[in-house]
């Protein structure tokens, strides 16, 4: 047991506080984008894009009652100017649900930063950076391909395979399990989080309650470990972290720790499994990568750009007029970087997939203080997981007759990603 003072049980008690203002879930098909817009719905899951691109062109700020009240902005410019507005918009909470977290949770946030607001989130930001500097990504980056080619190993000699359960989802969590010092043998419970709470957003308030709880404690146990005993790994490092020349917080170092085993985990999957799914789909593209892996870089780049994983939510401060529309205090806005990424104002030919395109500033990993931290290790394990399944299979394309599940919520990715390798490649 810890002499820290900071880490006495007694902290559990503040994650029984209160709520929060929640609302009734309105569940069931949407009746019309523009009016009862719902990420949930069955068709957005299937294929957003014709949603957002009839939205743009005939309101490109939608709204639904559902969730308590939200907007959708689907032109880049409202995107980048509510991403960069952390004065109107704020990151309490970056996931809509039924559920508004209590206004003291403030400055911090459940997972500091993500969930701060500047001037704290500047500070909590800067506690992280140097864990994900290009300089300590390049340290993981043979570990990542000696796990990339033990999973490749294991799946040798089948015709069928499954690169979203098979593949794509492991390898982010090996990553972040090893930076955080977490047991490897936990990956189930890791991915049972991340669907949890990422996934199941209409799910009862107590219940995701609980699944916070749930996550809470199994983060409370690796700090109490890492006390015991000491590591070299980020739990540790952030248990040591200063800001302001003060400790950080019990509530903030299990906080941010859960944002990155959250953060890492199905972000880098989705975009895997993405980018997977489009070479499945795209003989030429897939023949084109396999002969020059150089060309992997600025392909990888539009991937992430057409089919960015991530939307980002915010809440409003306070009642305001905002591009025409009456916004209220605590009407969530969803932030779709993805929406922001097919607008034609900013991309030549937004939806078509040019694996080539050179000049290609994407919003996948946002706009503004909150730009994603992880995004050089995010690329690093995208374009090693694209190299070595390529070497191994040139060929591949989707099995036919099965499904392609894509997750609903927030984050967007295959799920599972049925796949046939074709043994005798056609030569190029
Ligand atoms: C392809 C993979 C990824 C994508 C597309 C992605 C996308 C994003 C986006 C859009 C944001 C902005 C959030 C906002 O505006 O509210 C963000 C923030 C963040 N991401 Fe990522 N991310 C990825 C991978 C990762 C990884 C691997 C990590 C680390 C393990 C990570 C850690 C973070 C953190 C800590 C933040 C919060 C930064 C802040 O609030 O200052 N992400 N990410």
């Amino acid at each position: 047991m810890s002499t820290d003072k900071r880490f006495s049980d007694d902290v559990l008690i503040s994650l029984d506080g209160p709520l929060g203002a929640s609302n009734d879930a309105v569940v069931g098909p949407v009746s019309d984008f523009a009016t009862d817009f719902d990420h949930t719905d069955e068709r957005w899951i299937e294929n957003p894009y014709p949603i957002w691109e009839a939205l743009r062109a005939e309101c490109p700020i939608a709204h639904t009652d559902r969730y308590g009240g939200a907007w959708l902005p689907t032109r880049h410019e409202d995107v980048s100017a509510i991403a960069y507005d952390t004065d109107r918009f704020t990151s309490r909470s970056v996931l809509m649900s039924n559920n508004r977290p209590p206004l003291d949770m403030a400055p911090a946030g459940i997972a500091p930063p993500i969930s701060s607001d500047p001037p704290f989130h500047h500070e909590a930001r800067r506690v992280l950076l140097p864990a994900f500097s290009p300089r300590a990504v390049e340290k993981l980056e043979a570990s990542t391909i000696e796990f990339c080619d033990s999973l490749l190993d294991a799946l040798e000699g089948r015709e069928l395979v499954d690169a979203a359960a098979e593949y794509a989802q492991h390898i982010p969590v090996r990553v972040i399990a090893n930076m955080l010092g977490f047991p490897q043998s936990d990956a189930d419970l890791h991915r049972q989080f991340v669907h949890d709470l990422l996934e199941s957003v209409n799910d009862p308030i107590e219940e995701r309650f609980e699944k916070v709880q749930g996550l809470f404690m199994y983060l409370w146990a690796q700090i109490q470990d890492h006390i015991a005993e000491p590591q070299e790994d980020l739990t540790t490092y952030l248990i040591n972290a200063e800001m302001h020349g003060e400790p950080l917080t019990p509530i903030h170092i299990a906080g941010t720790m859960a944002l990155l085993l959250l953060a890492g985990i199905d972000t880098t999957w989705s975009a895997i499994g993405a980018s997977i799914w489009h070479l499945a789909t795209h003989s030429e593209d897939r023949e084109h990568l396999a002969n020059r892996p150089e060309a992997i870089p600025t392909a990888m780049e539009e991937f992430l750009r057409a089919y960015a994983p991530v939307t980002m939510a915010r809440l409003v401060k306070e009642d305001m007029e905002w591009q025409g529309c009456p916004m209220k205090a605590e009407d969530w806005v969803l932030v779709s970087f993805p929406a922001a990424n097919r607008d034609p104002e900013l991309f030549e030919n937004p939806n078509e997939v040019s694996i080539d395109r050179e000049v290609n500033r994407h919003s996948a990993f946002g706009l503004g203080v909150h730009r994603c931290i992880g995004s050089n290790l995010a690329r690093m394990e995208l374009r090693v997981a694209l190299e070595r399944w390529l070497l191994r299979y040139p060929s591949f394309q989707l099995e036919a007759g099965r499904e392609v599940r894509w997750s609903g919520g927030q984050v967007r990715g295959p799920r599972e990603l049925p796949i046939q390798i074709l043994r005798n490649p056609v030569p190029v």
